[in-house]
């Protein structure tokens, strides 16, 4: 039994998907989010500067003892992964890429026509086609598709909205159209939050949530190394951001509830 923090990092709120999801399957576990809202959207930015900015992270969660790191962000698990690991060693650094890819791989058949939605790097970096390609040669119809419009708007708020909508049909109309689409990966862990758009916009089109998929896959490693919590574990859940906006908080409401309803939420604000 290990009752330290799991840290779960990202760009900014995208990762608090994942957090909820966390949450749902593992409500024993404690979390210590960093979301550098600052310097949000990383998924336009250089592997170079992507590096830096999450090695910073991961000093920071490693000093405050973590078990594990949970890299709740494409972009960095597409860059950045395999230098996490090499720089921490000791702690077990679960990204995005292998688990959602594990899913299409088995719940896709050569038939389906895939589009892979996710930041500029992530889509440039590779990652989801040679991942799936390495186990599932057979899947061919793989398209990628970069939406860099929407980690901005999802960052101020404006979801449930026509400019969304706007936005969203931009990129997808015509990719869907082209490709013939008939699953989409969510493969930016913002994403999830238009889920209720995409599904008004396109229904039938059925979602993988790469959000989902690395909180599964958390789960299996720390049973795999028996390092879940116990039932007294008396931690409250923290939440970084390098900006503790409005809207960050307000998201976190809107995910958890309130504070009257979640008095174990806390916030702070931290500038690496
Ligand atoms: N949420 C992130 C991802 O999964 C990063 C978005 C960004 O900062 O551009 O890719």
């Amino acid at each position: 039994m290990d009752n330290r923090y799991i840290g779960v990092f990202d760009s900014g709120i995208g990762g608090l998907t994942t957090v909820r999801h966390l949450m749902k399957i593992l409500p024993r576990e404690r979390i210590l989010f960093f979301g550098d809202t600052a310097r949000t959207p990383y998924g336009s930015k250089s592997g170079e500067t992507i590096r830096k900015f999450s090695f910073q992270i991961g000093d920071f969660l490693k000093a405050h003892d973590v078990k594990m790191m949970a890299v709740a962000c494409n972009t960095i698990s597409s860059v950045a992964l395999q230098d996490l690991r090499e720089r921490y060693p000791d702690i077990p650094v679960v990204g995005t890429i292998g688990p959602t890819s594990r899913n299409i791989e088995k719940s896709c058949s050569k038939d389906d026509r895939i589009g892979i939605l996710a930041t500029k790097a992530t889509v440039s970096s590779g990652a989801y086609p040679k991942k799936i390609h390495e186990h599932a040669p057979e899947i061919q119809h793989i398209y990628q598709k970069a939406c860099p419009i929407f980690v901005p708007l999802i960052e101020e708020g404006v979801i449930d909205h026509p400019i969304m909508d706007m936005a969203i049909r931009y990129y997808l109309d015509p990719f869907l159209k082209e490709y013939d689409i008939n699953k989409l990966v969510l493969a930016c862990t913002h994403y999830p939050l238009l889920s209720a758009n995409l599904n008004r916009l396109y229904p039938g089109i059925e979602q993988i949530s790469s959000s989902k998929e690395i909180a599964i896959a958390v789960k299996m490693e720390l049973e795999k190394r028996n390092m879940l919590a116990g039932p007294d574990n008396a931690k409250r859940n923290i939440f970084y951001a390098s900006d503790l906006s409005e809207n960050f908080v307000r998201m976190i409401h809107s995910i958890f509830g309130s504070l009257e309803e979640n008095p174990d939420l806390e916030f702070k604000n931290l500038e690496l």
